[in-house]
C-alpha cells in the first residue's frame, strides 16, 4: 500500500488565512441570477423574489466575499441599467453569453441578497467597451456617502448607506481574445493604471485587482503579467489568476494532479511579481486575487451550450451547467489545499461560480435546490480552515502524470487556531489506499472531534435532480497511538480533520 507521512508542528506557519480565500462568484450568465438565486414564482421566495431554500445553500457554504457581476458579461454592461426603478430599466443584449438582460435584478437588488447571504460585494468594472469615466462612475455611486448627484442618485433608489465596496476588479480576462475590448498587455496596462488612479483619488481605501491571465496555457501567461504589472505596480494591490480544469481535457492522473498545476501558477505568477518588484525597486508586495478557479467541462461549452444567431437572444438560457462527479469534489478539495498551502501570496479566491452555472448549488424552476457534489469540500474548507495556515512537512510516494511528471500521491494543508488544529487530506492514486500517518506529538493531547471524506466506488457518480443525495460526506476511520494518528485514504479521496485539545 503506498504511503505518506506528515509532520504538524504549530511553529512553522505559512502565513495568516485570509477568508477572502473562500469567496465564490454570482454572473448574470444563463441561470446564476434569474431561476438561480431569483425566482419570484418558488414557493421559498422572499418578498424580493429570492429563493430561501437558495440562501440557506449559500450560508451552509460559507462564501465570503462574492464577485460580481461578471466575467465575460462584466466586458459590455451598462452599470447604470441595472438601477433605479426596475420597471424602468432597459433590456440589453449580453454579447459575451448571447442571451437577454433585463436587468430585473441589478446592484441594490443584488447587495440585498448578499446582506441576506452574509458574504460581502467584489466588484467588477467595465474596461472592455468603457472606461476610466464609467469606473468612476459607478464607484461614486457605490461609494460615496451622499453630497454628489450619483452618490444621491443612489439614496434616492433606496440605499441611504453606502455600498463600501472594498473589493474591485479592473475589468475581467482583458488578455483573452474572447473578450470584448480585449487589448494587448501594454494598452490594458496603461488602461488599468489610468483608471486605478483615478478611482484612488476618489476613494483611496478601495483594494484593486488587475488582470492576470485567463489560464496558465495562455500564450501570454507570464509575459502578460510582468508587462501589466511594470505599468500599474504602484496603483493596485492584487493580480488574478482564472484557471479550470476538466477530466475531459487531459488523463484521469494528470486531472486529479490539477492542485500541483494551480501551485505551479500561483507560484509562477508570485515570481513574476517579485521579478517586477525587484526591477522597479519597490517595496510593496503584490498578492494574488484568484478570483475564477473550479472544474469546468470547457469542450462541452464549445460543443454544446454556444448560442448563436441573430434572432436567438434567450433570457436565462441553461448555460455552463455541469453535473459534478466524486472525482471533480476530490479535485476542487485538493485546489483548497493548494489556495491553503499558498496563504502567504493569495489573499482573495472565488470559486466560480455559486448556483446553476459551473456551480456547487443547482435548482429546478419551482423545484428543488440541492447540492452537487463539490459542495462538500468547500463547505467542510472554509468551516474548518482555521486562522493560521501551516507548513504541511509532507513525504509522500508518487505516481507519474502525463501533463505534469512526477507528482505526489498524497497532497496535504493543515492550519491551526486557538480551538484546534485541521488537516486536509487528497489521495490521487487511481487503484490504492494510501496510508498516512501524521506526527501530532507537537499538539499535546488531542482527540479526533471530526473525520469526514468524499470517495465511492463509482468515481463518476453524481447527484441529480432525480438522485439529489447520491454522494455525500462519509465518516472516515482514525487512530492515535503514541503521538501518531494514522489515517488510510481510500483510492481518490479528499478527507479533513478536526483535532481540539483534550481537557
Ligand atoms: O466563469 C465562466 C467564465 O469563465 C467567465 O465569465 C469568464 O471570466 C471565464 O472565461
Amino acid at each position: 500500500m503506498p504511503q505518506a507521512s506528515l509532520t504538524i508542528n504549530p511553529r512553522f506557519a505559512i502565513g495568516a488565512v485570509d477568508r477572502r480565500l473562500f469567496g465564490s462568484f454570482v454572473e448574470h450568465l444563463g441561470r446564476s441570477v434569474y431561476d438561480g438565486i431569483y425566482e419570484p414564482g418558488h414557493e421559498t421566495a422572499d418578498e424580493e423574489g429570492f429563493r430561501g431554500d437558495v440562501l440557506e445553500l449559500v450560508r451552509e457554504l460559507g462564501v465570503s466575499t462574492i464577485r460580481y457581476p461578471g466575467g465575460n458579461f462584466v466586458s459590455g454592461f451598462k452599470w447604470e441599467d441595472s438601477v433605479g426603478p426596475a420597471a424602468g430599466r432597459p433590456t440589453r443584449l449580453d454579447l459575451a453569453w448571447h442571451s437577454t438582460e433585463t436587468n430585473e435584478v441589478g446592484l441594490h437588488e443584488f447587495s440585498s441578497w448578499l446582506r441576506k447571504a452574509g458574504s460581502e460585494l467584489m466588484l467588477a468594472v467595465n474596461l472592455g467597451t468603457r472606461g476610466v469615466e464609467e469606473a468612476l462612475d459607478l464607484l461614486e455611486y457605490a461609494n460615496v456617502p451622499s453630497g454628489s448627484t450619483l452618490s444621491d442618485q443612489r439614496r434616492a433608489n433606496g440605499l441611504h448607506e453606502p455600498l463600501a465596496v472594498k473589493m474591485w476588479c479592473l475589468g475581467n480576462e482583458m488578455d483573452g481574445p474572447w473578450q470584448l475590448g480585449h487589448r494587448n498587455a501594454d494598452d490594458y496596462g496603461k488602461l488599468a493604471s489610468m483608471t486605478a488612479k483615478a478611482m484612488r483619488q476618489l476613494d483611496e481605501s478601495i483594494e484593486l485587482v488587475v488582470c492576470g491571465s485567463s489560464n496558465r496555457t495562455m500564450p501570454t501567461f507570464g509575459a502578460w503579467e510582468h508587462t501589466v504589472l511594470q505599468h500599474t505596480y504602484d496603483d493596485v494591490d492584487l493580480i488574478s489568476c482564472h484557471a479550470y480544469w476538466a477530466e475531459s481535457q487531459s488523463d484521469l492522473e494528470s486531472f486529479l494532479a490539477a492542485g500541483h498545476d494551480m501551485s505551479l501558477m500561483i507560484e509562477e505568477v508570485v515570481a513574476t511579481a517579485d521579478a517586477v518588484k525587484a526591477a522597479l525597486k519597490k517595496t510593496k508586495q503584490i498578492n494574488i486575487s484568484f478570483d475564477e478557479w473550479n472544474v469546468w467541462d470547457i469542450e462541452r461549452f464549445q460543443t454544446v451550450d454556444r448560442i448563436s444567431g441573430v434572432e436567438n437572444w434567450p433570457k436565462a438560457p441553461r448555460l455552463l451547467e455541469d453535473s459534478y462527479t466524486v472525482v471533480d469534489a476530490v479535485v476542487v478539495g485538493s485546489l483548497l489545499i493548494s489556495l491553503l498551502n499558498h496563504a502567504d501570496r493569495v489573499s482573495s479566491a472565488s470559486l466560480a461560480q455559486l448556483v446553476n452555472v459551473i456551480a456547487p448549488i443547482m435548482t429546478e424552476p419551482g423545484g428543488a435546490a440541492w447540492k452537487q457534489t463539490t459542495f462538500f469540500p468547500f463547505a467542510v474548507t472554509s468551516r474548518l480552515a482555521g486562522a493560521t495556515a501551516l507548513t504541511p512537512r509532507l513525504v509522500s510516494d508518487t505516481y507519474e502524470t502525463s501533463t505534469y511528471g512526477t507528482v505526489n500521491l498524497v497532497d496535504s494543508a493543515v492550519t491551526s487556531d486557538e480551538a484546534g488544529t485541521s488537516v486536509f487530506l487528497v489521495n490521487r492514486s487511481i487503484s490504492s489506499a494510501t496510508t498516512v500517518t501524521i506526527n501530532i506529538a507537537s499538539l499535546g493531547d488531542v482527540a479526533v472531534t471530526e473525520a469526514v471524506a468524499i470517495y465511492d466506488e463509482d468515481i463518476h457518480a453524481a447527484n441529480t435532480l432525480a438522485d439529489p443525495t447520491r454522494v455525500a460526506l462519509r465518516p472516515i476511520e482514525t487512530t492515535i497511538a503514541d503521538g501518531v494518528l494514522t489515517i488510510t485514504l481510500p483510492p481518490v479521496s479528499w478527507a479533513a480533520l478536526r483535532l481540539t485539545p483534550v481537557e
